[in-house]
């Protein structure tokens, strides 16, 4: 790495965004679960998108590769540098504007956290209609380019669903700006659409167009006891079928519960402790909260124990918001984390054979699973996985992923911790066609080169 290169970049940025003592850098090369710890040569703050483009000009010209990160929230190894890689991090481009009140939209820069988005929409009485329990510090060009879901994407759909416009600077510095607030423009390739999900390895996202939504008028959130799997999507059938919007809809465990009500220290929810949970919001006419509770009632077959909560109060969805840190704070290995998806006929049987399979073939292995469980997503934990134990308890779960026609990535891409599976998700001319795409855009793999398939 020619050491020119770091003071190339100070006269860019000013020597103060470009940071390359070791203490200073360390959150920049770790990941939030602790599971990947890298190097980065720098990481470079760029305060604009000129300044973006500049910095990339210059990388790519000393042909050093660069990995863009956002809030370095994402959990599959993707926004961490390896190999020496100049780390480019976005959370400077953090302007927001006034969201459009008509075409109901909102234009930010790529370092705008997801808290601060929804607040703007908020303060304008709309929703920004992606949510996470890592809003706080994932930015929107991380949802971008992972193709956030979350809690909403029952409602809202995913991040690519939602976004009208994009601007990002290609690998060789060039600016790409599609940015139009039409809800109807079919001109061509769909490219923000597939910049969503591209992982950081087509471009530096830099600003983005979102559609916002009008907030339900009436909403109520329930969290029910139930005994099986299964009476999760059936009881949000039911809620659908009582005339009732569903907003969210999350499967939780015995276990995740306990968890989670150690590490925050909180009260037992229901009355009795059942094999799974489901937290359920919900919105509608005037007697919302009335359609809600005759459903409840209606659906005694499938309800243990329910209690009822406004939206507002926040106080249920602690229990779910809290899984993942409880998850990262009680495992003694990082832990395994697979987000998977199966169709949802499917969803029961995969978590009995899961189940199962854990408990003969990996007895130490601690699995805690939850999920966003009317998209048939369910994020598989495994807690307490020796390091030797971690690939191969991968791919067996990913087995059974594939033998229930599921996907090995519902919302959190492939990054680095799922890239030697990607056959399982794809065909072989489907990868084809993505190495062609990427190749076309950036030639000279500059962009994350270590993750997605590449050559
Ligand atoms: P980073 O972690 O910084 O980067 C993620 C990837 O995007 C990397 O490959 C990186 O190179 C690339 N990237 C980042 N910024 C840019 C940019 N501007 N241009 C190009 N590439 C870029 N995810 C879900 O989908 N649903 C959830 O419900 C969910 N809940 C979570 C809860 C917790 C507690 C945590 C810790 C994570 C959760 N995540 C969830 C994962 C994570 O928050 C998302 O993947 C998020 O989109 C990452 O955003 P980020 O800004 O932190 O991106
Ligand atoms: C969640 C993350 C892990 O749903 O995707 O909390
Ligand atoms: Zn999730």
């Amino acid at each position: 790495m020619p050491s020119s290169i770091v003071s190339e970049l100070a006269e860019i940025v000013g020597a103060a965004h470009v940071l390359t003592d070791p203490d200073t850098t360390a959150r920049y090369t770790t990941d939030w679960t602790g599971r990947w710890h890298g190097r980065a040569t720098a990481v470079v703050r760029p305060a604009d998108t000129v300044e973006v483009a500049r910095v990339l000009e210059v990388c790519h010209r000393a042909g050093v590769a660069v990995v863009p990160q956002g809030g370095n929230t994402g959990l599959v190894g993707g926004s961490i540098p390896m190999h020496g890689e100049i780390v480019l991090s976005v959370t400077r481009l953090d302007r927001i504007e006034d969201p459009d009140p008509v075409g109901h939209t909102l234009a930010a820069g790529a370092g705008v956290t997801v808290a601060r988005a929804q607040d703007a929409a908020r303060e304008a009485g709309l929703i920004f209609g992606i949510d996470l329990a890592a809003r706080d510090s994932a930015t929107l060009g991380g949802i971008v380019a992972t193709n956030a879901g979350g809690v909403r994407v029952i409602k809202y759909g995913d991040t690519r669903a939602q976004l009208l416009g994009v601007e990002a600077v290609l690998s060789d510095g060039t600016v790409l700006t599609r940015w139009k607030a039409l809800r109807k423009d079919n001109a061509g390739y769909h490219l923000p659409g597939l910049l969503a999900g591209s992982e950081g390895t087509l471009g530096v996202v830099t600003r983005v167009l979102m559609k916002l939504h009008v907030p339900p008028s009436h909403s109520y959130c329930a969290l029910v006891g139930v005994r099986t799997v299964g009476a999760a999507p059936a009881l949000v059938d039911l809620l659908r079928r009582a005339g009732l919007t569903i907003e969210a809809a999350e499967l939780m465990t015995d276990a995740g519960m306990r968890l989670v009500r150690r590490h925050r220290a909180l009260r037992a929810p229901l009355r009795i402790e059942p094999p799974y949970y489901l937290l359920v919001e919900v919105s509608g006419p005037a007697d919302t909260e009335g359609l809600l509770l005759g459903a409840l009632e209606r659906a005694s077959d499938l309800v243990l124990d329910a209690t009822v909560d406004d939206e507002r109060g926040r106080r249920l969805w602690s229990y779910r918001d809290s899984h993942t840190e409880a998850i990262n704070a009680a495992s003694s290995t990082p832990p395994v984390k697979l987000d998977i998806t199966t169709p949802l006929a499917a969803v029961e049987s995969f978590v009995d054979t899961l189940t199962h399979t854990l408990a003969t073939e990996f007895p130490h292995a601690r699995p805690i699973l939850f999920g966003h469980i009317a998209d048939g997503n369910v994020h598989v934990n495994l807690l307490d996985v020796e390091p030797g134990q971690a690939l191969p308890v991968t791919g067996r779960v990913f087995e059974l992923v594939a033998a229930h026609e599921g996907s090995i990535s519902a919302e959190h891409g492939i990054g680095r911790s799922k890239a030697p599976w990607i056959h399982l998700a794809r065909s072989a001319v489907d990868i084809e066609v993505m190495k062609a795409i990427r190749s076309g855009v950036d030639p000279t793999l500059t962009l994350n080169p270590h993750i997605l398939p590449a050559r």
